[in-house]
């Protein structure tokens, strides 16, 4: 693929105009993100070039991780965007800790490898990307499973934790969070963190909603982050199960869509951020990214289509997770507490 040179779009947004969110540190952060998971069938380079795109038509906040396998792809994309003219504080850059780097000592290796890929001095927010030290490698299928996987033990978690806490008291990271987390699992952490978790990433979208987790969080002054704010239609092999619902073919989406003219995926994150979560949505295509963040500067849904929507959760859980359940665990929902229970 010829790589375009990086200019700032002109039919693109205006990063001001985005909206924000205030952490509880008191910080913004613009109200949506840009997705970075190539799904594991578009390539680091692919996905590094629509992070050049999505700069350009006005995103600031993108969403990486280490076990994408591409950041060091991103990192010459955000070397080349902030020689042009992007200043760093501008940019709002996400990273996450993979489940093989919980280990003592571990975290800052994995961080230092981060930051160098992607070519930073800093991270604006590292999350514990999943709070089990069971990993997976990438592409695998849904029964593949980590010989040494064990269920969530605090103990374990809050040594990691405490990593995570002096990459914040170092410099390298100015802000720290969860992923995939549930209620009881973050009640003990919030009593044990010295440092709390900013945000919360996890599965939002109008079929799964969680409300329960989500209100946790609000009242506990943690921002949600959601993935798969479209319902992740082209999500691996893995995480797909013949019971999964299409969120983007709900016939309420689609009447309201059809009301603002617009595609579904317009109603989903405009939905997402009147609702007050950061729906990061993942695309390739210019013409999805570009209408993804004008959806959510125009035309916002009325309360009345809020509460239509709020009424179609189907508490459809996607990424269910199935590749980190450990010997003896009965099936994946005991990676989420369903009883409000840490499963052991
Ligand atoms: N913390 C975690 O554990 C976790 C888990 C999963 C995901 N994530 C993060 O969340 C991000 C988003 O999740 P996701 O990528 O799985 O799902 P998603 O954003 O819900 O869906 C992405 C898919 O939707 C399509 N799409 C995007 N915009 C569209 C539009 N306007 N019209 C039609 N189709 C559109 C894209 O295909 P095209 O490329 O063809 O447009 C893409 O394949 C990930 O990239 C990743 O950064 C985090």
């Amino acid at each position: 693929m010829l790589k375009q040179k990086f200019t700032i779009a002109p039919d693109g947004v205006d990063p001001d105009k985005v909206p924000k969110k205030t952490l509880c540190t008191g910080e913004q952060i613009p109200a949506i993100g840009f997705g970075t998971f190539g799904s594991d069938h578009a390539t680091a380079e692919e996905v590094a070039e629509a992070v050049r795109g999505a700069i350009s038509v006005g995103y600031r906040m993108i969403d990486c991780a280490a076990v994408y396998g591409n950041e060091h792809a991103i990192g010459e994309v955000l070397q080349e965007v902030m020689q042009a003219g992007i200043k760093r504080e501008e940019l709002w850059i996400t990273s996450k800790l993979w489940n093989d780097m919980h280990g003592e000592g571990d975290v800052l290796i994995a961080c230092a490898k981060t930051l160098k890929d992607l070519k930073l001095e800093y991270l604006d927010l590292y999350l514990v990307h999943w709070p089990f030290p069971n990993a997976h490698p990438p592409g695998c299928d849904v029964n593949h499973r980590d010989p040494n996987a064990r269920p969530y033990i605090h103990e374990e978690f809050m040594k990691t934790w405490r990593q995570m806490e002096r990459l914040v008291k170092a410099g390298l990271v100015r802000h720290i969070g969860t992923s995939n987390m549930t209620i009881p699992k973050l009640k003990l952490l919030l009593r044990d963190a010295e440092i709390k978790p900013v945000c919360n990433e996890m599965e939002l979208h109008p079929h799964f909603q969680q409300p329960e987790l989500f209100k946790f969080l609000i009242d506990n002054g943690i921002t949600p982050i959601g993935f798969c704010p479209l319902g992740s239609p082209n999500r691996p092999e893995r995480d797909r199960t013949p019971e999964d619902t299409v969120v983007l073919e709900d016939p309420v989406i689609i009447k309201i869509a059809e009301r603002h003219n617009v595609h579904p995926a317009a109603i989903c994150l405009k939905w997402a951020v009147q609702r007050g979560q950061i729906p990061i949505p993942f695309s390739t295509k210019r013409q999805h990214y570009l209408s993804n963040i004008k959806s959510v500067v125009e035309d916002p849904l009325t309360e009345e289509e809020m509460k239509e929507i709020e009424a179609i959760d189907k508490n459809c859980r996607l990424i269910k997770g199935q590749v980190f359940l450990w010997e003896g665990a009965k099936d994946w929902r005991d990676l989420w507490d369903e009883n409000g229970e840490i499963a052991t």
